[in-house]
């Protein structure tokens, strides 16, 4: 059997499979696994407890290598199949194409070099690269070794470079001279420098050219990509690694203080991510899919890298921007690569839904056969711009719910296979087991129902632990709700099953498709040392979805707030990154807060969106004036 004998395609199989998977999951996920090259077979695929300490193994004591899989494999039948084009930032460049046998060539090499570096299995190798085809070589050839990849992405400070390198300690870093990022430019050597200056587990930092910018250079630190290649070997045989051993390391923000490093071993996170890449986008063997996240986010892992390249995929990957050098960018690039699947972010649907959509129509976007929005929630108004200048109202679309703690995509129709409903997951895939619970746990039975999502049992790419912090993994994720994974979301259900995910339940806000906790925003502005407290929260805004706003204590009033907001919107910038800044910062004399002292950010939250009717009851608030004062700066 191979995979493509698991391809649902038709409603009652998808039926089908979702009753089998349920009723005998060990033998539905053992045949779908077994369709892979494994060293060693393994013998039980699941293996859990989701209620002492939370443990999950699928296919323990198999042995594989992912790059096998995702390369080797097909390059035996199809070595000259095109595995990557790669777009880049200038329209007018000559995008770069990859075959199976030159990917798999150019990973080889690479690994070589990381091993001559004594970089072997377990070590763990930051990368922070732009979105140019070297990522994608760098990430395979530290699983090629059995190195564990942690992909930092290239928008991040430099402080939250360090600290991700920091709490997995690193021994390699990865980087370039500087990114192109549309008309700009992004200095990334000077960032990393800045970042290894608290690093010390990094002994070399690898520097690929790209923007040719000049640079600072450590002769004890730093080689160029180029020469660090050089001469170097394009075989290299695979590290065999346990289906359980770790594969990667991507953080991920929490409500709380600091980022979450979540953990994905090989063989469970293979074996789904290839399902779930076939069977949502209905991938056929000459298709050309193009995803248009970054490699830095779980998006950029699952289905830019493994899912595709296990599946034998053509995958289009993009280094700039939607609107540069026009708006029209992501659909000349549709035509001129002919992409049958274009997979985005609801963030870039609103905002290219902004301008006029000629620039839709004057492309040739015949080829598509499936759209794809991921990272939010999608509006109705953006799902119907989508279907109607991009679908033309033919096409598919699969609003793909999940999380980079769930490793794939756990919520979605299957393109043209299972009914789509704008705004609508849909349905779980099959061996999801979704439900909905109120918010003391009770499960919520009714077919329509509102309440918190829950995932009630394992399926092969759920992160195994946080890097460094089981107990912490346990609280987050199955503490809430005992023998449940709990993703930090609410949904509602429908007569006919299908979910619709209402937003975040915690302290994260998703400002433009990332997720970005509100606590150490907040510790970031109490670093100002005119400040006394801060809360920052997350208000509706009509293209990123969310906007921030912070409300900033200060110990002394002062009569230049301009300075002093910008002073706090850099340090954000400087200590998270841009994307992090506040919209609004507001200086007040007081937050809201309980008797018991605790800031209440729902009355901030509904004071942001200007929703001042639906406060509901203050009188109970130990500063009550507060509010009133609060509402006034604000209208
Ligand atoms: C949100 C991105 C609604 C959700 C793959 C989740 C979504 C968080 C959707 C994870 C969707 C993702 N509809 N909300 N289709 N997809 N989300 O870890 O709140 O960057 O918990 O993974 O994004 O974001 P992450």
């Amino acid at each position: 059997m191979t995979l493509e004998d698991f391809k649902l395609r038709t409603p009652e199989q998808y039926k089908e499979a979702q009753q089998q998977a349920i009723k005998n999951p060990d033998l539905f996920w053992a045949e779908i696994a077994n369709t892979f090259e494994w060293k060693t077979p393994f013998e039980k695929a699941l293996q859990y407890n989701w209620n002492d300490t939370p443990s999950t193994e699928w296919f323990a004591g198999g042995k594989l290598n992912i790059t096998e899989n995702c390369l080797d494999r097909h390059v035996a039948t199809q070595p000259d199949k095109l595995a990557l084009i790669w777009e880049p930032n200038e329209p007018h460049d000559t995008p770069v194409k990859l075959t199976y046998k030159e990917l798999l060539e150019a990973v080889c090499t690479f690994a070589n070099g990381l091993k001559n570096q004594g970089v072997s299995k377990g070590d763990r190798v930051c990368i922070y690269l732009p979105m140019v085809p070297e990522l994608t070589i760098a990430v395979l050839a530290c699983a090629r070794i059995g190195a564990i990849h942690s992909v930092v992405f290239a928008g991040f400070s430099a402080s939250a470079l360090a600290a991700r390198i920091q709490d997995s300690g690193c021994s390699i870093l990865i980087t370039a001279d500087g990114a192109f990022r549309g008309n700009k430019t992004v200095p990334l050597k000077d960032i990393a420098d800045d970042a290894l200056k608290t690093c010390e587990s990094v002994r070399k930092s690898i520097v690929l050219q790209r923007t040719f910018e000049p640079i600072s250079w450590n002769n004890k630190l730093d080689v160029w990509w180029h020469d660090f290649v050089d001469g170097l070997s394009s075989s290299c045989t695979p590290e065999i690694m346990d289906a359980e051993d770790v594969l990667f390391i991507l953080y991920t923000s929490g409500s709380t203080g600091k980022p979450k490093g979540m953990v994905h071993t090989c063989g469970g996170y293979m074996v789904y991510t290839a399902y779930s890449f076939m069977n949502v986008f209905q991938y056929e063997q000459d298709d050309v899919y193009w995803c248009t996240a970054d490699i830095g986010w779980i998006t950029g892992h699952s289905y830019m890298v493994y899912g595709p390249l296990a599946v034998g995929a053509t995958s289009v990957h993009f280094e700039g921007v939607p609107s540069y050098p026009k708006w029209n960018r992501f659909w000349e690039i549709c035509e001129k690569h002919k992409v049958n699947q274009f997979y985005t972010a609801p963030t870039a649907i609103r905002a290219l839904a902004k301008h006029p959509s000629s620039h839709v129509t004057n492309h040739d976007l015949s080829a598509l056969k499936v759209l794809g929005s991921v990272g939010e929630p999608i509006n109705e108004e953006a799902w119907n711009w989508y279907d109607t200048h991009v679908g033309k109202n033919q096409v598919p679309i699969v609003d793909t719910w999940w999380q980079t703690e769930t490793g794939g995509i756990l919520i979605s129709s299957l393109a043209g296979v299972t009914p789509q409903k704008p705004t609508y997951a849909t349905l779980p895939l099959p061996g999801i087991q979704a439900a909905l619970v109120d918010d003391k746990g009770n499960p919520l039975t009714d077919k329509e129902a509102e309440g918190i999502l829950t995932i009630n049992f394992p399926w092969p790419s759920i992160a195994r632990t946080i890097w460094g912090d089981h107990k912490r993994y346990q609280e987050v994720y199955f503490s809430a709700f005992p023998g449940r994974y709990f993703p930090g979301d609410g949904a509602l259900r429908d007569a006919d099953g299908n979910y619709r995910i209402t937003g975040r339940v915690d302290d994260v806000v998703i400002v433009s498709g990332h997720n970005l906790g509100t606590a150490p925003i907040e510790n970031s502005i109490n670093e100002h040392p005119e400040v006394v407290e801060s809360a920052v929260v997350g208000y509706p805004h009509d293209i990123k979805g969310n906007a921030l706003m912070a409300y900033v204590i200060l110990y002394n009033t002062t009569d230049d707030s301009e300075r002093l907001i910008k002073e706090i919107r850099e340090q954000i910038s400087n200590t998270i990154g841009p994307i992090a800044k506040p919209d609004r910062v507001l200086i007040v004399s007081g937050l809201p807060k309980t008797r018991s002292g605790k800031i209440m950010r729902r009355i901030l939250r509904k004071l942001a969106s200007n929703e001042m009717d639906q406060l509901g009851d203050i009188s109970t608030l130990l500063n009550p004036e507060i509010v009133e004062e609060i509402k006034k700066e604000l209208s």
